[in-house]
């Protein structure tokens, strides 16, 4: 549904929506810039020319820290110009509406708009809106998708364990509420990985989740038998509705990756998790930046993948120089 969105007709990227409808070509091509921009930005000078004069907004109506640190840091290291519109002291809070406030942004002549949401769909219907030649990046909707994240898990899962196809990777923790857990599964199938597990309770894995070629385990030990990767997810306390735990404590007991249990682990297995962790339910405080956790790592590829996927974008706009004016008042490359 997102993919002619997503993509010019040529099949480069115009937009970043979701992962599901992405070509595994392309991904490897994201990957393989963000590893370029990696060998780039090794000395002591982080700059390049390549967004200069362009304009990025970061519009984050959730929280964040790790995804809009890294967007503004990519962005920056790429020399464009970041404007963070600060949502809870915008006219947001007098009602504008999200098509108004993007309209409003373009005509400042924005060219990419980095947009997080609490509504799943969101960052669709600003694709659907945006004058020709404006790019959106969706920095996570709702339970839906957050695709960047998923570009820079893939990122640090091939830079330190290979290719992911050969690899068993358990995802494990609350699926129900996760769009980084869709946004991985999608990733990982795409690029061939066969062993996927999502590990959790009944109560937090998402009815159906067996057709995206998973399999589910109600047990953290016979999930976590054998695998390369622990991918763990955060409780997502802010979306539970209903009484989907008997408690926090209960999580970490069943679920929760104990010193005991990383002792078990393969030893070149590896442990990941978006952020922010909830130390001691998901994770032992510990283990959290053990040698082999790669969370810290995660954090960094953020800023590789996101300059990558910004790069490619403009590149896709560039060489599509004909469809750059804007019907919508606003900016465009
Ligand atoms: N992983 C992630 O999206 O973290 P933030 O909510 O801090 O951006």
């Amino acid at each position: 549904m997102s993919r002619p969105l997503q993509l010019d007709p040529q099949g480069r990227l115009r937009h970043l929506l979701s992962m599901d409808e992405l070509p595994r070509d392309l991904i490897v091509s994201i990957l393989d810039r963000a590893a370029e921009f990696s060998e780039a930005v090794s000395g002591p000078d982080k700059k390049l020319p390549n967004l200069r004069g362009r304009t990025i907004v970061n519009l984050f109506f959730e929280p964040s820290t790790r995804t809009r640190s890294t967007f503004e840091v990519a962005a920056k290291r790429l020399s464009a110009d970041v404007i963070n519109l600060q949502v809870s002291a915008s006219s947001t809070t007098k009602g504008e509406t999200l098509l108004d406030t993007l309209k409003t942004m373009e005509a400042m002549q924005a060219d990419m708009f980095v947009i997080r949401h609490d509504a799943s769909g969101a960052a669709h219907f600003f694709a659907e809106h945006a004058a020709p030649g404006v790019a959106i990046l969706n920095a996570g909707d709702g339970r839906h998708a957050h695709p960047t994240q998923a570009l820079l898990d893939l990122y640090t899962i091939r830079a330190r364990k290979g290719d992911p196809a050969g690899l068993r990777v358990a995802i494990v923790g609350d699926v129900l509420h996760s769009r980084v857990a869709r946004s991985d599964i999608h990733g990982l199938r795409i690029l061939g990985c066969k062993d996927i597990r999502v590990v959790a309770p009944p109560t937090l894995v998402p009815a159906g989740i067996e057709h995206m070629g998973v399999r589910v385990f109600h047990s953290l030990d016979a999930g976590l038998d054998g695998v390369d990767v622990v991918m763990l997810l955060r409780l997502q306390k802010e979306r539970m509705l209903g009484a989907f735990l008997p408690s926090a404590a209960e999580f970490h007991r069943d679920f929760g990756l104990t010193r005991e249990r990383f002792a078990r682990l393969k030893p070149d297995a590896v442990v990941m998790h978006p952020g922010p962790i909830n130390r001691g339910v998901e994770i032992s405080g510990d283990l959290a930046y053990s040698e082999r956790s790669l969370i810290l790592d995660q954090v960094a590829n953020g800023i590789l993948v996101r300059m990558a996927v910004m790069d490619m974008i403009l590149e896709s706009r560039e060489s599509g120089i004909g469809n750059r004016e804007s019907k919508g008042g606003g900016g465009g490359f």
